[in-house]
């Protein structure tokens, strides 16, 4: 019984803790009502192609591809998380990637559109010169970003919905 417990004791941890030990966020995931806020304050549709940095369980990718997104992407840092992510994302796998490891070395898709982030202030401070290393592969001349939970340091938002904020880059 005790050998059980400690199983699922280091399980927990594992998956809620691989983003701390990196320096970004724990798994938390959005709230369903607040998932569907953050598609109506980005206006995701048809033509998007919408990515989740720090993806979890795919709770943002889901919300995205119902909401019609053309294609939606997830970067998670934690494996366990991205078979959980892959399990629940199986329905769409037409439409979806989700890539394992630290999103700050990936390379984003070309026609990316909007960018969910449900990150810790650390990890949104450094995401303008993130972008700006992408900005010239990418297609789209106005990136939509998405914040939940806490503010990009020193940008300006242009709208707020619950407790996330909307940013152009
Ligand atoms: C607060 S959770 C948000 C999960 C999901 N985006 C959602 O909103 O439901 C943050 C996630 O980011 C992951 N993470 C943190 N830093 C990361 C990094 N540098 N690269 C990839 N994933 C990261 C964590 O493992 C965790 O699953």
């Amino acid at each position: 019984m005790t050998t059980i417990a400690i199983i699922i004791g280091c399980a927990i941890v594992a998956v809620i803790g691989i983003g701390v030990i990196i320096g970004g966020a724990p798994f938390v995931p959005t709230r369903k009502k607040w998932t569907v806020d953050a598609m109506k304050l980005a206006n995701v549709g048809a033509d998007d192609v919408v990515v989740d940095l720090g993806s979890g369980d795919g709770t943002i990718l889901i919300a995205a591809l119902e909401s019609n997104a053309k294609r939606a992407i997830g970067y998670e840092i934690n494996p366990l998380l991205v078979v959980w992510s892959r399990l629940r994302l199986r329905q769409f796998k037409k439409r979806t990637t989700i890539k394992t490891g630290n999103f700050f070395r990936a390379k984003l898709p070309t026609d990316t559109t909007v960018i969910y982030l449900f990150q810790v202030e650390k990890v949104l401070r450094k995401i303008p010169k993130f972008i700006d290393q992408q900005r010239a592969d990418l297609k789209t001349k106005k990136l939509r970003v998405v914040c939940f939970g806490a503010e990009i340091p020193g940008k300006k938002f242009l709208r707020e919905l619950g407790g996330m904020s909307l940013y152009e880059f």
